[in-house]
């Protein structure tokens, strides 16, 4: 035998030396809730050691969050009205807005991401609006836009369209370009699957449908060259950065979207594939750390330049990567 792969694995030095793939703590990006009230410090029940926090809560929880390294977060916003037209979705004084000035006035170096949906602000729990019992999408880009730029007027560092209807990359670029928010990136979730690995994140945020599903909008989990359809027209809209959602089962989308993107890419490690790994971890059957490492050296390697993930804080807390 002349080729014996194993003469590079005898130990850690040489490992590490030829180690392909390195996770770059700063392309973390930590999801959060936040709520209306005071004092609040809820824990999600399907997601160990994730809350939804009031706005006092979260700055001092971001003190020690940015203390230990997180440099970007995304924020999902739990609005106390909901209605048929999401109206606190885009209210200058609705719960995102409020919590994102707090934000950037008390860590103003702290990167802050909004999530742009109205399937939270709804009183049907969609994406938008409804006509003839499913989502009507054009007008609903409209709601998009505003809600866009009320983030931005905020002082969101990044928007990230999250409802996959059509054209909203450009309804939103537009809105921007229009009102001197030229320099801020959009984030799309470019192809993001109807998947039931959003179940936790439902509870969450309060955000399930209440009647049907979303799967006249959010993409068939059978079909890979559609994703990539959905890619590309994004990227001619304008995207910054385009995402593939959820991430682990959906690696192949990953690397494919790699490599015909010119932009970076993001992954999203939702909320199922956080409370699985918790779960069997709770149980004693899984190595937690080492999972959590292996599940983010996977998305690198498939090609994912950022992460977004529940994991973020703990994994910078224990120096996993
Ligand atoms: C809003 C939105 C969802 C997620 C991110 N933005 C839920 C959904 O589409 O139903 C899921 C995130 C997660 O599961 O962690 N549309």
């Amino acid at each position: 035998m002349i080729i014996r792969p194993r003469r590079l694995r005898k130990n850690e030095v040489i490992r590490n030396m030829i180690a392909e793939t390195a996770v770059n703590p700063d392309s973390l990006v930590y999801p959060m809730f936040v709520v209306e009230g005071e004092g609040i410090k809820e824990e999600i029940a399907s997601m160990p050691n994730q809350f939804r926090f009031s706005i006092d809560e979260i700055l001092k929880e971001l003190e020690s969050c940015v203390a230990i390294g997180v440099k970007s977060i995304l924020l999902f916003g739990i609005p106390n009205h909901k209605d048929e037209i999401a109206s606190s979705a885009y209210d200058k004084n609705g719960i995102v807005q409020r919590a994102v000035r707090a934000i950037k006035s008390k860590f103003p170096a702290l990167y802050v991401i909004t999530d742009v949906c109205l399937c939270e602000y709804m009183s049907h729990g969609h994406c938008g609006i409804i006509k003839d019992g499913d989502v009507d999408n054009d007008p609903s880009l409209e709601l998009l836009a505003k809600t866009s730029l009320s983030h931005a007027e905020a002082g969101a560092d990044m928007v990230a369209p999250s409802d996959m209807m059509d054209g909203r990359v450009a309804a939103i670029r537009e809105m921007l370009d229009a009102n001197g928010f030229s320099n801020t990136p959009i984030m799309a979730y470019s192809a993001k699957f109807a998947s039931a690995f959003y179940g936790p994140f439902r509870d969450a945020a309060d955000s399930a449908p209440h009647f049907g599903n979303r799967k006249s909008y959010q993409m068939d989990v059978r079909n890979g060259r559609e994703a990539l359809h959905e890619v590309e027209l994004d990227l001619e809209e304008g995207a910054d950065i385009v995402m593939v959602k959820p991430g682990l089962a959906f690696l192949d989308v990953l690397r494919q979207t790699a490599e015909i993107s010119n932009v970076p890419v993001a992954v999203y490690n939702v909320s199922g594939e956080y409370s699985m790994v918790k779960a069997a971890a709770k149980m004693g059957w899984i190595d937690e750390n080492a999972i959590i490492r292996e599940n983010l050296i996977a998305f690198k390697r498939a090609g994912a330049d950022i992460i977004i993930t529940y994991h973020a804080k703990e994994v910078l807390e224990k120096g996993l990567v």
